[in-house]
């Protein structure tokens, strides 16, 4: 028999708590249009369902201050320490699945080029692209751990589902 690990849930367990949460979030954001309302609440209900959660919130696709060229992502609605306020399209976890529109899964974040440290407990990290109904990025979803490869393609399915359901539809 091979044990679980003790503090992470099962791929299957996982799949049934995001699926659990998402209807979840749909209860409570029913009727609710505000897309800051929508972000902040679901940072806040994944933070507090998944204990192994460090730092959990949205980055948003803005204008560069300066009115540079590009578009930049600005902190948006979060749970956990102090983020940092930029990032660069292309720059860190967040800027690379913002580039790519793509989910990217980071088991050790020492081990990943140009890896953006806000918080120096994170050890891995997920980041999940958000768009809205259009296909348009509207921003990021960013989880870290403070465990070492705490997340899986299960987490990226479950984030994926919820931010296309409150965001997308
Ligand atoms: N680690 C991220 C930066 C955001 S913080 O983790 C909140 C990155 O490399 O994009």
């Amino acid at each position: 028999m091979t044990a679980m690990p003790s503090s992470e849930p099962s791929p299957t367990d996982k799949t049934e708590r995001y699926r659990a949460l998402a209807d979840e979030i749909d209860a409570v954001l029913a009727g609710e249009p505000d897309r800051v309302a929508r972000m902040a609440s679901v940072a806040a209900m994944l933070a507090a369902r998944f204990e192994h959660f460090l730092w959990t919130g949205f980055y948003v696709v803005g204008a560069a201050p300066d009115g540079g060229p590009g578009d930049e992502l600005v902190a948006g609605p979060y749970q956990g320490a102090l983020g940092c306020l930029r990032i660069t399209v292309g720059r860190g976890v967040c800027g690379a699945a913002a580039a790519r529109r793509a989910t990217v899964i980071v088991a050790d974040v020492d081990a990943f080029d140009g890896h953006i440290a806000c918080d120096s407990r994170a050890r891995s990290e997920i980041v999940v692209p958000v768009f809205d109904g259009a296909g348009t990025l509207i921003g990021v979803l960013d989880v870290d751990s403070a465990e070492l490869a705490a997340f899986d393609e299960a987490d990226g399915r479950g984030l994926e589902e919820i931010v296309r359901r409150v965001f997308a539809t």
